[in-house]
């Protein structure tokens, strides 16, 4: 294996506020870097998968406020650069933050093993908010298990720590990411600019494109796989950008979810309620857009929606500069996309909304927070004189890949879109799918309740209300 001279053998970060020069291989686990090779044991292992925030750290990348997310699918890789916190590094002076002192004194913790997670992601929530509402700190939790206390004491920490004063974190001077990183046989990249990760892409059709790492990392431990070369994402500029125009937003293929989530919320708000429901606080600000679409899972809950909005998406290579499609063109067949070899996907663009126009995504799933879709339906509608001018209806978890129910939105055209033509739309998309049974849902359940998901766009659209059970 060859290295430019540029290679460096360590990651070098901010830990607990001390600089660290750490010998591992990047695609070493940020989990096992802090237990094993650094010797802090307070970062707990549960799941391995991301799931239960046993393993919750805080990351600071740039400027930004440090953030909550799981070190068992984070990568030694992702550290370099970074300040990270571990619960180790929250008290000072060996006096308890306000989060650990509320935590103690509310009888938030029995077994404890959940607890230093639950601490840092409290933390971390305090850092970004200082008075949160109840349903804030719930969906703060949703990505951190608790067998035993029934999570009532840990939300009466979070408003007592809430109330407390809260010393200002002075951010340390990050040591700036290095370009390249080889150690023990593994080789990382963090090009600079798009051209830099087009170049390094042309050369190693093979290496990994780590972006948050979030899918990446549960592959990983499921199947125990070595990264020998690394080409991150996260440095690129024009992929962290995120461009407002008046008629789209281009989110380069770098932005994270909590980030999409900020820029759209506003505008489209049912598209925020579905970003919420995203895996949990450590996942969105973590895991991004062109992370979502380069996985191509017939389930993931960006497709549909960004689907029915009319987004387009951005390829680009060395060789062939950058192309444009529609995103329903980028999904072949199951895990099959658009994507050459040489290519990466560089952006997304989504319309923003016009007059006349609306839009709701419904995600159906087995449980509300931190839980994959078993179907999720996205529709788009633009009235003319009280009628369907135009429609787009996609769905998730209905085919291999992402789609649009084109014999469903025929049945809509036209229509004044009131219960009975929802009936005949949902009738028709037995034409346009064939769905899957699996663990998550049977194909009867699927095709009723996806039809079901049309009714509940009329109605919503007529103002009724509608109590659907784990909407
Ligand atoms: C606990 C948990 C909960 C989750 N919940 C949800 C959920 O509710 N809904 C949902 O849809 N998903 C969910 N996910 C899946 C995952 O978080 C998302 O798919 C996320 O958007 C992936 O983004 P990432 O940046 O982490 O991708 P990564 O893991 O870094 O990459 C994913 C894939 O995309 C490729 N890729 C990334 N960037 C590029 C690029 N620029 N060019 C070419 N290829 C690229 C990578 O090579 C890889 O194949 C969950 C995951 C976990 C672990
Ligand atoms: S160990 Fe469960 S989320 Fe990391
Ligand atoms: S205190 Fe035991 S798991 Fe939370």
């Amino acid at each position: 294996m060859t290295t430019s001279p540029q290679s460096s053998g360590s990651i070098r970060f901010v830990l607990n506020g001390s600089p660290v020069d750490l010998p591992v291989r990047p695609d070493t686990t940020a989990l096992d870097a802090i237990r094993n090779h650094l010797g802090l044991k307070g970062t707990k292992e549960g799941c391995a998968e991301g799931d239960c925030g046993a393993c919750t750290v805080l990351l600071r990348r740039g400027d930004g406020p440090r953030m909550a997310a799981n070190a068992c699918i984070m990568t030694a890789a992702q550290l370099d650069g970074a300040e990270l916190t571990t619960v180790e590094g929250l008290k000072t002076d060996n006096v308890l933050t306000p989060v650990q002192e509320a935590m103690a004194s509310n009888g938030s913790s029995q077994c404890g093993f959940c607890t230093p997670g639950i601490v840092m992601a409290l933390t971390g929530l305090l850092e970004k908010t200082s008075d949160p509402d109840e349903e804030v700190i719930h969906d703060t939790l949703a990505g951190n298990l608790c067998r035993c206390t029934g999570y009532r004491p840990i939300v009466e920490a979070a408003k007592t720590a809430a109330k407390a004063d809260r010393p200002e974190q002075a951010a340390p001077e990050l040591p700036g990411c290095q370009p390249e990183i080889e150690f023990g046989g593994s080789v990382l990249h963090q090009p600079a600019t798009l051209d830099e990760f087009t170049d390094l892409r042309a050369q190693y059709h093979d290496a990994v494109i780590l972006a948050g790492g979030t899918d990446l990392g549960v592959a990983r431990a499921d199947y125990h796989s070595d990264w020998d070369r690394i080409i991150s994402t996260r440095h690129v500029r024009e992929l962290r950008m995120i461009e407002t125009g008046s008629d789209a937003w281009t989110f380069g293929a770098a932005v994270t979810w909590d980030e999409i989530l900020q820029a759209v919320g506003a505008d489209y708000p049912s598209l925020a309620v579905l970003i919420r429901r995203f895996g949990s606080t450590q996942i969105r600000a973590m895991g991004t857009v062109g992370g979502n679409i380069g996985t191509a899972s017939p389930i993931g809950d960006g497709p549909p929606a960004l689907i029915a909005l009319g987004a387009s998406i951005t390829l680009a290579s060395k060789a062939r500069g950058a192309r444009t499609l529609p995103l329903e063109d980028f999904f072949l067949d199951y895990r099959k996309t658009e994507l050459a070899d040489d290519e990466v996907i560089a952006a997304v663009t989504l319309p923003r909304p016009k007059d006349g126009e609306a839009f709701r995504v419904y995600k159906l799933s087995k449980r509300y927070d931190q839980d994959i879709s078993t179907v999720c339906g996205a529709f788009w509608v633009s009235m003319d004189d009280g009628k369907v001018a135009a429609c787009r209806l996609a769905f998730g978890g209905m085919a291999a890949i992402p789609k649009r129910a084109k014999a469903s939105e025929n049945k809509l055209l036209g229509t004044s879109l009131e219960s009975g033509s929802a009936t005949e739309a949902g009738q028709a998309l037995s034409e346009d799918f064939d769905p899957l049974s699996d663990w998550r849902g049977s194909a009867a359940y699927r095709s009723r309740s996806a039809a079901s998901l049309l009714q509940r766009f009329a109605r919503d659209l007529a103002g009724e209300t509608v109590e659907v059970m784990a909407l």
